[in-house]
């Protein structure tokens, strides 16, 4: 296997959950967009030496701007899904560890990009980051009655990057009828095994208005701790 490593960002996505107008990649967080952040910190890690972003169709141009010329841009798809597969097809031939990292999670720290491409590179094929749960979690039937809680205490939340052997990946998304909300789900389907590591607080997804204020908040405690020393 190839040691080199590369990433592809989806960020294709409309964010309607935040609403606001602008493609949620391309809103700022103290000034700057959201997928700048997330890119920059891949390129941070000691490992990335590639990145791939699939951008909105008709924004390519404007995100091929913002990120420069050593970022791939790509048109993304309908779905996540289609984003990804889109990217993965623009990765150089001799990257052989892929990670998958969302757009939304601007403030990931670079230590977690490198702990997960570190776990591949020690041979695990599949390595995510996740945190406990906080909630407890009821699945439900399609009429809301509750069918079953399980044990919190076995429950994860799951983050991105992602991180994968690229050929793994690969076969994975070959199969592109599976209702999964995350790329490891589709490399679980094959039976590879799944490994996990801690994840961070701070690579939360910006998903609705309020993770928009808690990201614009901890931006802004970090400026003000940076100003003091
Ligand atoms: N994404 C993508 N292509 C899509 C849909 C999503 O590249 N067709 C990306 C998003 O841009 C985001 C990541 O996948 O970086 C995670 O998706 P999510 O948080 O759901 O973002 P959106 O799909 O933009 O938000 P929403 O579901 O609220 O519309
Ligand atoms: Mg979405």
């Amino acid at each position: 296997m190839s040691t080199r490593v590369g990433a592809v960002v989806p960020a294709a996505g409309r964010g309607e959950r935040l609403g606001g107008g602008t493609p949620k990649a391309l809103r700022p967080l103290a000034g700057r967009p959201m997928l700048l952040r997330a890119v920059e910190t891949l390129l941070a890690s000691t490992h990335v030496t590639q990145v791939v972003v699939a951008a909105p169709p008709t924004l390519v141009d404007v995100v091929g701007q913002i990120l420069g010329p050593g970022v791939c841009v790509v048109p993304g798809g309908g779905e996540r899904v289609d984003s990804v597969r889109t990217a993965l097809d623009a990765l150089d031939d001799d990257i052989g560890v892929v990670l998958v990292h969302d757009a939304a999670r601007p403030l990931t720290p670079a230590t977690l990009v490198d702990a997960v491409a570190t776990a591949v590179l020690a041979g695990h094929p599949a390595v995510i980051p996740v945190l406990p749960v906080t909630d407890t979690v009821k699945e439900i039937d399609a009429d809301g009655r509750v069918v079953r809680t399980p044990r919190r205490d076995m429950l994860r939340a799951v983050q991105t990057p992602q991180g994968f052997r690229r050929d793994i990946l690969r076969t994975a998304y070959a199969n592109r009828d599976l209702p999964v909300t995350d790329d490891a789900g589709l490399v679980e389907a094959l039976g590879v095994p799944v490994t996990t590591i801690p994840g961070a607080e701070e690579a939360f997804k910006v998903t609705r208005p309020v993770d928009l204020v808690l990201a614009e908040a901890l931006l802004a405690d970090s400026l003000a701790r940076d100003g003091q020393r």
